[in-house]
This record gives C-alpha cells, sequence and structure tokens, in this order.
C-alpha cells in the first residue's frame, strides 16, 4: 500500500506556541460536529483529500454565495463562469505548468518516501526516525517533480490521451475571454469570475485543508488597457481585503504581504498575499496578482486565435493586461472557523466553546428548541416556517443548556426556545448567542425578527 493511502495529513505540524488555539481541537471539534473529516475515512483516510460534512457543506457555501455577491452580483463589470475541470492540454503548456509548475524532489531509497529538496538538510530524510542510523538513509539527487494531476480521457492509454486535472481554475477564463467578452457584450476594462475545484499532487499535505491536493479556488480575471494595471491592482487589493473584513475576519488577524521580486511567479509582474494567523503562523488565503499580458499572449500564439481586443473609439489595438484575485476557499474557510473560535469561562465555574461566526457564514442561522417533547408540535411547526427562509436547526434532545452550548459550538447565532407559556403568551425565547442575553418576542413575527437581526449583525 502506497504511503498516501491510509494516512491523514500531518495537522500537528508548524509553530503552535505562538496562538492560543491548537489546531488538534479545531480539527478534533470539526470531525465530531461534520464540519471536515478525512476523505475515506473508513478506509484510514487519504492524504490530502478531505470531506465537508452536514456544517462544513453550508459553511463553505455560505463563504462561495458571499465571494459570488460581492464579486459578480454586485458588479457590472464582472460576469460569472462555471467551466470543466479537463482542458484541453494544450492549455496547460500555453500557460507553462508543463514546463515551470514543479518542485524539486528528493527520494530516499530506504524509507521510499519523496521529500521537497527545500526540507532535506544534509543527508537525512526530514521525517527519518530517531531510532535509524544516519547511514540508512539512501537520497538520490533532486529531480523536478510536476504537481499537475494526470488522467486518461477515453479508452487509449496513449500519451495523446493524457489530459491534466486543472491546477488553477483560472486558465479557462483566458481561453474563454473573447466568447464570454462578446457574449456578455462586455467592454474593457472588465472582469470573469469562477469559483470551483483545483487539483495539485502537493508532496506535503498539511495543517489540515491547508494544503490540500483537491481543493475550490474562487478567482477573478480583471481585463484592462495597459495603462490601467497598476490603479486596478491597488483597487483589487483594498477590495479584497474589505471583502475579509466583511465575512468577520478580525483586523489583527490578517496583513498584506508584498512578493519579493525574487518569489513572483514566472508570469507576475506584482503580486500581494492576504494571510490569515493560523495557529501554525501567518499564511495566505488569497493572492492578488498582476499578471500582465502573459496569459492571452500565450493562448494567442498556443491556439492561433487573436486573443487582442480594439478600443472602439481610439482604434487601437492590444492585448489587455490582467489583474487577478485568487482566494482559496478551503483556506478561508479554515481560517474563518480559527478567526471565530473561543473558549469562554462563564459564571459558576463553566466553561463553553462557542464559534463567533458571522450569521452570513454561520452554517446554522436559528435553532428551534422546545423545551419539552411535549412541546414538539408547535415547536416543529415554527421550524418549518423558518426553513421556508434560512437554514434552521431543531433539537428537542437533553436539557436546554447542553442544546445551547452544541449550537454555541457551532455557530448558530440565534436559538429560540418555544416552552410551556408560548402556546399561552403566544411569545418565545430568542437567546443571542454571543452576549447569552435571552427576550422574549412574540411567536408571530419572529421569523422576521431574526431575519433582521441576521441582516444588521452581516
Ligand atoms: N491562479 C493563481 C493561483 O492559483 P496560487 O497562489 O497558486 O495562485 C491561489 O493559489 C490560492 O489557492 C492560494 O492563495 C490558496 O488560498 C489556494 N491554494 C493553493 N494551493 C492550495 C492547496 N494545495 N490547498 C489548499 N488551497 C490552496
Amino acid at each position: 500500500m502506497s504511503d498516501e493511502i491510509g494516512e491523514t495529513s500531518d495537522v500537528a505540524a508548524g509553530d503552535q506556541e505562538r496562538h492560543p488555539l491548537a489546531m488538534e481541537t479545531l480539527v478534533s471539534l470539526c470531525a465530531s460536529r461534520g464540519f471536515v473529516f478525512p476523505a475515506s475515512e473508513v478506509y484510514g483516510g487519504i492524504n490530502g483529500f478531505w470531506d465537508y460534512g452536514p456544517l462544513g457543506v453550508e459553511l463553505k457555501n455560505n463563504l462561495k454565495a458571499a465571494w459570488w455577491q460581492h464579486m459578480v452580483r454586485e458588479r457590472t463589470d464582472v460576469v460569472g463562469i462555471d467551466s470543466a475541470i479537463i482542458c484541453h492540454p494544450r492549455t496547460w503548456e500555453a500557460s507553462g505548468h508543463v514546463e515551470h509548475f514543479s518542485d524539486p524532489m528528493v527520494d530516499c531509497r530506504k524509507c521510499k518516501r519523496r521529500f521537497r529538496a527545500d526540507q532535506v538538510e544534509g543527508e537525512r530524510c526530514p521525517e527519518a526516525p530517531r531510532k535509524r542510523a544516519l547511514g540508512d538513509c539512501d537520497l538520490t539527487e533532486a529531480r523536478d517533480f510536476n504537481l499537475m494531476l494526470q488522467t486518461q480521457i477515453g479508452a487509449s492509454v496513449d500519451a495523446q490521451a493524457t489530459a491534466y486535472l486543472r491546477p488553477e481554475t483560472c486558465q479557462s477564463i483566458f481561453t474563454g475571454f473573447k466568447r464570454v467578452r462578446e457574449s456578455s457584450r462586455q467592454k474593457l476594462p472588465f472582469g470573469i469570475a469562477q469559483v470551483g475545484k483545483a487539483f495539485r499532487n502537493e508532496i506535503t499535505p498539511r495543517n489540515f485543508t491547508f494544503r490540500s491536493r483537491e481543493f475550490e479556488q474562487a478567482e477573478m480575471e480583471f481585463f484592462c488597457h495597459p495603462s490601467q494595471r497598476q490603479e486596478w491592482f491597488e483597487f483589487w487589493r483594498d477590495e479584497r481585503m474589505r471583502f475579509h473584513r466583511e465575512i468577520g475576519f478580525d483586523a489583527g488577524n490578517l496583513r498584506f504581504r508584498p512578493h519579493e521580486s525574487d518569489e513572483l511567479a514566472h508570469y507576475a509582474n506584482a503580486a500581494m498575499d492576504v494571510d490569515f494567523l493560523f495557529p501554525f503562523g501567518w499564511q495566505e488565503i488569497e493572492g492578488i496578482h498582476d499578471r500582465g499580458d502573459w496569459d492571452l499572449s500565450r493562448h494567442s500564439e498556443f491556439s492561433g486565435k487573436d486573443l487582442i481586443v480594439t478600443d472602439e473609439e481610439t482604434k487601437e489595438r492590444y492585448v489587455p493586461m490582467v489583474v487577478e484575485t485568487s482566494m482559496g476557499v478551503d483556506r478561508t474557510c479554515l481560517a474563518l472557523l480559527v478567526n471565530a473560535y473561543h473558549e469562554e469561562e462563564l459564571e459558576g465555574g463553566e466553561s463553553r466553546t462557542v464559534m463567533k461566526l458571522l450569521p452570513s457564514v454561520a452554517p446554522i442561522k436559528v435553532a428551534i428548541l422546545p423545551l419539552s417533547r411535549k412541546l414538539a408540535e408547535n415547536a416543529r411547526a415554527l421550524h418549518a416556517d423558518f426553513c421556508r427562509v434560512m437554514n434552521a436547526s431543531y433539537d428537542e434532545s437533553g436539557n436546554i443548556g447542553r442544546r445551547y452550548r452544541r449550537q454555541d459550538e457551532v455557530g448558530t447565532p440565534f436559538c429560540v426556545t418555544y416552552d410551556f407559556d408560548s402556546a399561552e403568551d403566544g411569545r418565545v425565547t430568542v437567546r443571542d448567542r454571543d452576549s447569552m442575553e435571552q427576550e422574549r418576542i412574540p411567536l408571530e413575527g419572529v421569523v422576521s425578527y431574526i431575519r433582521e437581526r441576521i441582516e444588521v449583525a452581516g
């Protein structure tokens, strides 16, 4: 059996002392509450692949919906697409991935494991168990190892049928640029956005979902005149930070990190990361890149199709410049969970774990809790009313305090308790997750009341 199978990612790696939340705590909560857990878990997992459970899929969908709203729906100069995961193989020759998308790797002939060359110091495997004597490692020279995952198309297994699972979602935006611009009657400057899966055969998947082999990206390519590239780079840089603040990240957990010239991607003229402070240190969740005219020029060259635009007024013909925003959906979900995680001491020596997620991203917006099973019929009717307009949960098991704790732990902003007085006085108790304050609200109108509170909180 390969080392990759039956082994989940190294979640404990990194310098955890810098952050009060230990990754193991979050990983364990994510698995036990159904946010995220190892893919194919019954077989021991598969390294670098993760499944999102009932709460995780809601969180992720909320994040993607917020991004789509911000980047596409609220703008007249950005349109969306949803392209195929498998592109024509020439796409990846044009993009430079066949030639450049690789890491130098070293194999150990003894333990049969592969390591990134920059992680190997001297003659030993980085993970050589202390019990193995120094001489026991037998390392090869560093060789380039392409990070694209391959697949075969059709019945034949010859090289002609080899295709790649896309390592980034943006290339179809470039190959579809002319079609999308013409069909949507967009004039420059304008952008094309999409959200979708990407695949990279990462050598060392690690830190939970942070570095996975299958993940999602939310990317937007903005096409502009060469004279406007700096202006649009600055605009999108600030706009993306505004988005991250709007979905609830604390300012102190975010920073910009400009790329040094020697770390720029082969196509990029300028790049800026949005970093988040994870328990394992500051790490990128999004990149904003000035890609110049690299992509359109290359696809023009490799496809033979003219991707030049003509300015209707000046008649100038030019290859548009591209400013890209590229957010990792899984990394941002992970960052949202880290950012939201709180442990609080309560009066009476009790404590609680509470996910302070903004209502807009919280998987469950409201939980309906009948004080007794005898009140189930009315409480279920109320739950059905909520379900028509928002994701609502229903829970009648355990004492009310324990039920509040369960909802706190998964970030549900409001609980509505239906009690023995509710049928008489037509009121229910609404409990606020963060302040834990409770108020009696008329049953009629409680759905609109919660809706308004959610809108105000964001
Ligand atoms: N089109 C540009 C591009 O793909 P990138 O910096 O390689 O740029 C963009 O990736 C974002 O995708 C990163 O900021 C990160 O959030 C996410 N990402 C990249 N590799 C990832 C991986 N192995 N696992 C999870 N997310 C990843």
